[in-house]
């Protein structure tokens, strides 16, 4: 996927990008809505192994999010397997310099027509920790629909919280 949007372009990961990667994700707030496999901090040396991580696995559909000519955030669907493997998980997050702008949104919607026109995909979900209603918004923009609250199902920085599960179907 190469897709130049109005405020940012949605690419594959380059070796190059590892700087610019450290300083975007090296953020206790991206962080703390992630998923603890991301470190923190982050330093250049992380940025190095995911960016080559990335490139020995080219097919997973994984992008980077430029902005300003600088690697701003990630996006990715990781999918299922089994009798989940229609079904992928959308992820992204997205430097906090550029929040609020609508790039996420964007971004997203970008995603999903990607995964549901060239991927072998007939759902796409995202999970949301309770606090963090941003996040949350993006998706409702993107016509994603809540499906339910999970409770307590994550512990996160010590907290334990409510996921909420959100999805958009192929034909919807
Ligand atoms: C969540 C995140 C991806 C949003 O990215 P973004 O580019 O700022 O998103 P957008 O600008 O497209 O949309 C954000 C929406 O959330 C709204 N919003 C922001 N803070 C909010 C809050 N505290 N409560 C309610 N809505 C909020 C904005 O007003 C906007 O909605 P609007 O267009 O209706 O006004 C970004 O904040 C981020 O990377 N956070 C850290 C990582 C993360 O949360 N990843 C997702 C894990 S599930």
């Amino acid at each position: 996927m190469h897709r130049e949007l109005e405020q940012c372009t949605i690419r594959r990961w380059r070796l190059e990008d590892a700087p610019s990667l450290a300083a975007s994700a090296n953020n206790r707030n991206v962080w703390l809505t992630l998923r603890d496999r991301m470190p923190h901090p982050y330093s250049l040396a992380d940025a190095e192994a995911y960016v080559q991580q990335r490139l020995q696995d080219p097919t997973m559909p994984i992008f980077c999010i430029e902005v300003d000519d600088a690697a701003a955030g990630g996006i990715g669907l990781h999918p299922g397997d089994d009798v989940n493997r229609l079904t992928a998980e959308l992820g992204y997050w997205l430097a906090e310099p550029f929040w609020g702008r609508g790039i996420t949104t964007a971004a997203v919607k970008a995603i999903v027509q990607y995964a549901f026109t060239q991927l072998p995909l007939t759902r796409i979900e995202a999970y949301v920790y309770e606090n963090n209603p941003a996040s949350a918004r993006v998706l409702e923009k993107s016509r994603f629909q809540f499906e339910g609250r999970l409770r307590k199902n994550v512990i996160k920085d010590g907290v334990v919280l409510d996921s909420l599960l959100y999805a958009r179907l192929k034909d919807e």
